[in-house]
């Protein structure tokens, strides 16, 4: 790393928080998450209820992103509230998110927002949602609409929030709704959603020609448990090619990776369709054979040993690495493996952390590795950190916090957190500096400075 005494990040760099509609508005009872929770699938039992009531309030904290001196912050759109039943559309929502992003505008805070994280309203999903093929057209009426509506607002678009995920927790694991586990249809699913992509990124481009559309991906790395043994490494490549690299290069040339590309046909318009490059980035897991572990197909998968962990997953055997490095290590392979074409966004990171004793250095570290990749020529244009406010965390509810603000749920009041401060410093200084290194991360001041 450079020896210098500041890490400065590039004029004009987005610095905020990234949140999603059904995690903060409250009341949104027309979408498959609400029946979901209603049916007590939720971990903890329990349910979404008037989140961080956005729908009435979201100012508030607007306001008080404003004055981390934040200068971005991503959103999404409910399409259950815009389109609550088929073919119907409802104004008085258009109008509310015309508000909101109106607000952000005027507080110097960029809107980022995104059409589709995670929910989708009733109607769609009782026809099939993306298991059918012929609903694609129903997602892209409802993102031409919200377009129309709010281009002159925004800008910068974010057609669907991670599809792999969104594939793998609903049709695979079975732990998101509709809490399927066949593979047929995750691939199909799969087919789908990123077809959907395709046609909502070629109807905005028509709609708004300068608008700036991408989706975004959790780019989730798996290493080898043993290095050297060539099956272990084996199994990581299929992981992290399946999971992680094939829906990047759909994007990139029109057709899957292999070995998805066995399985899943090329799609159409899909090459070049996007104008950056949307990351989600939270951890690694390591993957390795295993004798022992036959429920799980001979496989195990496990957080680094010697590592730093998340804390506070509904499920306690949900332990997760805290690895800064990996961001890096994303970005890098992002910006090697597209030959450097797009820009780039971190639009998710972030810990799990009541009490904020691990979340200050992990963000600051995060930051640091950013900072060399960016040194280094990948073109990263901005930073945002999941999430404001301690926040409906889907599977795990209320139960996980990872918030920069703690959200006393009784009450409502918010109280930030030191991270909260952190950041909030190093987007007004738009850099890190000897100092925030020397108190938060001492083991990397050696390093870089
Ligand atoms: C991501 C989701 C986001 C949030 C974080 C913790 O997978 O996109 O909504 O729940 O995880």
């Amino acid at each position: 790393m450079a020896k210098t005494r500041i890490l400065r990040f590039p004029t004009g760099f987005l610095w905020g928080t990234a949140t999603s509609s059904h995690q903060y508005e409250g009341d949104n009872t027309n979408n498959q998450w609400y029946r979901w929770e209603q049916q007590g699938r939720i971990r903890t039992g329990e349910v979404s209820g008037k989140a961080a009531n956005w729908w009435e309030r979201a100012e508030e904290d607007f306001a008080r992103a404003e004055q981390m001196g934040h200068n971005a912050l991503r959103l999404s759109l409910e399409w259950s509230r815009i389109e609550p039943a088929e073919g119907r559309r409802d104004a008085a929502a258009i109008d509310r998110y015309r508000a909101m992003l109106a607000d952000l505008r005027q507080r110097g805070l960029k809107p980022i927002v995104t059409l589709h994280h995670f929910t989708e309203p009733l109607w769609f999903a009782d026809r099939g949602g993306f298991e059918n093929e012929e609903n694609v057209r129903f997602f892209v009426r409802y993102v031409s609409h919200a377009v129309e509506n709010l281009r002159d607002l925004c800008d910068f678009w974010v057609t669907i929030n991670e599809p792999n995920v969104y594939v793998s927790e609903g049709y695979v694991v079975g732990a998101y709704p509709p809490g399927k586990s066949d593979l047929r249809s995750a691939r199909r699913v799969l087919h789908n959603l990123m077809q959907a992509h395709v046609e909502a990124f070629c109807a905005i481009r028509r709609l708004q020609p300068a608008a700036w559309i991408g989706y975004c991906q959790d780019y989730r790395l798996f290493d080898p448990a043993l290095p050297f043994s060539p099956l272990d490494r084996a199994l990581s490549w299929l992981y992290e090619t399946g999971f992680t690299w094939s829906p990047l290069q759909l994007v990139e040339r029109g057709r899957f990776a292999f070995p998805l590309a066995l399985l899943m046909p090329p799609i159409s318009r899909a090459g070049g369709a996007r104008d950056y490059h949307g990351i989600n980035y939270y951890t690694r897991e390591m993957l390795g054979f295993s004798v022992t572990s036959h429920t799980e197909g001979f496989i195990r998968r496990f957080p680094h040993p010697a590592s730093v962990y998340h804390d506070g997953r509904a499920n306690p055997n949900d332990v997760e690495e805290i690895y800064p490095e990996g961001i890096y290590r994303v970005v890098k392979a992002i910006h090697r493996r597209t030959r450097g074409n797009k820009p780039l966004y971190i639009t998710e990171n972030g810990v799990r952390d009541a009490a904020d004793s691990r979340r200050p250095q992990a963000l600051l570290e995060h930051l640091v590795w950013l900072h060399r990749a960016i040194s280094e020529g990948v073109p990263v244009r901005g930073y945002l950190h999941w999430t404001l406010l301690d926040d409906f965390e889907w599977m795990d509810g209320w139960h996980t916090h990872l918030g920069l603000c703690a959200m006393d749920r009784a009450t409502g009041q918010r109280t930030p957190r030191p991270s909260a401060l952190l950041l909030a410093e190093i987007s007004r200084a738009n850099a890190i500096t000897a100092d925030m290194v020397e108190r938060y991360s001492p083991r990397l001041m050696e390093r870089i400075f």
